[in-house]
């Protein structure tokens, strides 16, 4: 049997409601390009095991901001990019990014995203382990077919500094001693990386100058390390309806991010002790979550973490200096504002 030969699974559009007026505008700009994105998107799901769409699917059809995509393709299109292949390398980009949510749910024992039940809620830990390997797998068959190695180069390296990423963020769990430049550290691997790589290849498609290139990707870089920042807010500030995650998660955990990492050291003795028995004796306290986001609120470190990720928003920003002059520009930089902004 053809690969070819296996239906598609139908992929809904992104569900506007869910979307807010800015991430249409972005969304908007790029449309068509989108649109060939998803359409790439459904026909490389295709596998000779039924569940692999099935469970991909789930995850892919369940709407997701598709932020990464956006940025390959906004970055391309600044450039006057006019061939096809900015909407298959977003694709393999949103692969990568999807492959990296099943694996983190598993491991984060997430049961809710994007409003749903998470693919281990249903299936248990081992279907989405193997489906995101899968993913990963194909991203690269894809990247073959593609053929052009600087682009292989960039989304491998990506792919192993995010799991560095993911690892290193395992081994300084549950401990109140991590510092906030190794969570800096984390964050820069695990989710800046991949924004990075996604915004540079936009100027690697279009042939632009290396100086260009490294715009981008520093661009890139901000943009995910402040996205990831305020994720690390929402997870207490937000609620589960708005994130469509269930909030709390990271404390569940024992995560230890800017939040509780500011307020640790900002803590009174009774409060560090509440920290440490929670998050370093994993101590099941009643109420522990509801505790954790009283003292997050009274000890200021909401502002402090977002206070973080304006700035890094302004450095993105700033990149954009040396970059074309054009609507799409104007795009990264409201990008930059969305991520700041956004409620989910
Ligand atoms: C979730 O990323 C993982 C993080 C880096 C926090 P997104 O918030 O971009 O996830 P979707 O794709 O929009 O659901
Ligand atoms: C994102 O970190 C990790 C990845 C890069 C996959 P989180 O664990 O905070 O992401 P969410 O909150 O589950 O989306
Ligand atoms: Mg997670
Ligand atoms: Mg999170």
């Amino acid at each position: 049997m053809l690969l070819s030969d296996i239906p598609a699974p139908s992929v809904r559009p992104i569900p506007r409601s869910e979307t807010a007026s800015v991430l249409e505008r972005l969304q908007a700009l790029i449309a068509a390009d989108l649109e060939e994105t998803n359409r790439i998107i459904v026909e490389q799901l295709n596998a000779r095991v039924e569940l692999i769409p099935t469970l991909g699917s789930h995850l892919i059809n369940s709407g997701g901001k598709r932020l990464r995509p956006i940025l390959t393709l906004v970055t391309a299109r600044m450039f006057g990019y006019t061939g096809r292949g900015h909407a298959l390398l977003a694709a393999v980009v949103e692969f990568i990014h999807t492959a990296t949510l099943l694996h983190d749910d598993v491991v984060d024992k997430s049961d809710r995203r994007r409003g749903q039940l998470t693919a281990n809620a249903i299936w248990g830990s081992k279907a989405p382990v193997l489906v995101g390997d899968f993913l990963f797998s194909r991203s690269f068959q894809m990247l073959v077919e593609y053929g052009d190695l600087k682009v292989l180069r960039i989304l491998a390296d990506a792919c192993a500094v995010i799991s560095e990423g993911e690892v290193m963020q395992l081994v300084v769990s549950n401990d109140l001693a991590t510092t906030e430049a190794q969570y800096l550290e984390v964050v820069s691997r695990k989710t800046a990386t991949l924004f990075a790589a996604a915004a540079r290849l936009g100027a690697v498609l279009s042939g632009r100058s290396e100086e260009e290139e490294r715009c981008l990707a520093d661009y890139g870089e901000f943009l995910g390390r402040a996205f990831q920042v305020v994720d690390d807010a929402l997870d207490y500030a937000s609620s589960n309806e708005a994130l469509g995650k269930s909030i709390g998660d990271d404390f569940q955990e024992g995560k230890i991010t800017l939040p509780v990492i500011h307020a640790y050291h900002h803590g009174s003795a009774e409060e560090r002790h509440f920290w440490s028995q929670s998050l370093e004796e994993k101590a099941r306290i009643e109420g522990g979550l509801q505790r954790a986001i009283q003292l997050i609120r009274a000890r200021g470190s909401l502002e402090y973490t977002m206070g973080l990720a304006r700035q890094l928003a302004e450095q993105a920003k700033a990149q954009l200096r040396h970059l074309p002059d054009s609507r799409e520009r104007d795009a990264l930089a409201l990008l930059a504002d969305f991520s700041v902004s956004r409620s989910f």
